[in-house]
């Protein structure tokens, strides 16, 4: 029994227990995520087993979700770590990852960063500039290393998804437009005691539902890679990045599994398949797998409406307000049904507003937020003097961990202190 489901009563489960149950046993008070730890190993075990015996790094990308539980978890299902910040670095070696299985991404690394990951020897830095070679190779100059690199390409796909999880269009500020990409392979070449260009990137954004897409960019990588490989003899993988899609309840994705599949298609196709395939996911290793368990404080009747209030907030869940995205809300004791409720926490904000779900015409007084596993927590803030929600991890119905809620008393303390 395996993630989120109902049990006979209709109660919500994860795995083999009731919500309830876990949060009783946690002896924790709401908001609080919980996370099935083997749903997530299993995700990531189906992904091995699609990226077969060939050589491969599926690398998490772990702002989508950073609890050291599940990364620990992740790497020994023999994942490795797609950090983009010297914190991620910091975090991904001290949970275990080798060097040679991290790689770094992000537009704007500083030069501590580059420091960072030069001098722990990680398995590439990602560059998304011809400007950024330039800085590596002076950071590998500085530092008297010779820094491995991958160029990560903007090819100008664009994919039908919320605008601002979009990237790989030629108005995003990620990647090197591929017209320059001529330029960037000269530039490593006039710098080899200093760089090594290992890898050919791209990641055109979130939530693809079909291969497709990702296919038309993993093509132009491809193609670039067979090019290279005719003058370089220090090309090793190509990286399709990550940006698969889940089902938030109203459009289906096709499984991780099935894109890692089409991937070493795209390598056969193209006569690459000898380089090391490097995937970036995250969201669909991890989003499905969590929930947001909250407490109803009240209920609110006005002349347009009925609300449920509760005590989770656009501060501890920021993606309906920030990318308009829907989240099931439903009653953690009852399968949702006829009754439609305006769901919205205790942010002083208009958009602290989950929208309108089925949850029965009596009020509940736990309600689950579903599919909040991934870019969840991680960009949970302390606004309105809201302290960072509680962390469970759940294993065969068990607590497995708890990562308390820091209180309030703490934020009260720093911010005297500011
Ligand atoms: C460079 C890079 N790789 C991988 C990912 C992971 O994307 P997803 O969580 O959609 O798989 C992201 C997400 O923003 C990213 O920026």
């Amino acid at each position: 029994m395996l993630g989120f489901r109902r049990n006979a009563q209709g109660a919500a489960c994860l795995g083999r227990s009731t919500v309830r149950e876990l949060l009783a046993s946690a002896g924790t008070s709401t908001p609080a995520y919980l996370y099935d730890l083997d749903a997530i190993r299993k995700t990531a075990e189906d992904l091995e087993t699609a990226l077969g015996p060939e050589p491969h790094l599926a690398a998490y990308a772990m702002k989508a979700n950073s609890a050291g539980t599940i990364l620990r978890t992740l790497r020994a299902a023999g994942l490795g770590a797609d950090v983009v910040s010297g914190g991620e670095l910091a975090l991904a070696l001290a949970s275990g990852f080798s060097a040679d299985q991290i790689l770094m991404s992000g537009v704007a690394k500083s030069d501590a960063e580059l420091d960072q990951a030069i001098g722990a020897g990680i398995f590439a830095i990602q560059v998304e500039s011809v400007e950024e070679i330039e800085r590596v190779a002076a950071r590998a100059r500085a530092l008297g290393r010779r820094a491995r690199v991958s160029i990560r390409v903007n090819p100008d796909v664009a994919i039908d998804s919320h605008e601002k999880i979009s990237t790989g269009h030629k108005y995003a500020k990620f990647g090197v437009p591929l017209a320059d990409m001529p330029r960037a392979f000269a530039s490593i070449d006039r710098e080899p005691e200093l760089l090594a260009g290992v890898g050919i990137s791209v990641h055109i954004g979130s939530m693809m539902t079909k291969p497709e897409p990702y296919q038309r960019a993993a093509r132009c990588v491809a193609e670039l890679a067979r090019a290279r490989r005719e003058s370089s003899t220090t090309l090793e993988y190509v990286d399709f990045g990550g940006g698969i899609g889940i089902d938030y309840g109203g459009a289906p994705a096709e499984p991780l599994a099935a894109f890692a599949r089409a991937a070493r298609q795209v390598m056969r196709e193209l006569g690459v398949a000898d380089l090391k395939l490097v995937m970036e996911p995250g969201r669909s290793l991890v989003g499905p797998h969590g929930i947001l368990a909250a407490n109803v404080i009240g209920t609110k009747q006005t002349a347009t409406g009925r609300f449920l209030l509760l005590d989770a907030g656009m501060n501890d869940l920021v993606r309906p307000a920030m990318y308009g995205a829907n989240h099931r809300v439903e009653p953690a004791d009852w399968e949702p049904g006829p009754g439609d409720w305006r769901v919205v926490g205790p942010v002083c904000e208009s958009s602290d507003d989950f929208g309108t779900h089925a949850i029965g015409e009596r009020a509940p007084e736990l309600v689950v937020i579903r599919d909040a596993g991934a870019y969840a927590f991680t960009m949970a803030s302390e606004y309105n003097a809201r302290p960072l929600p509680a962390e469970l991890f759940v294993s065969d119905g068990q607590i497995v961990s708890v990562s308390a809620s820091p209180g309030v008393t703490s934020w009260v303390e720093r911010r005297l202190k500011a």
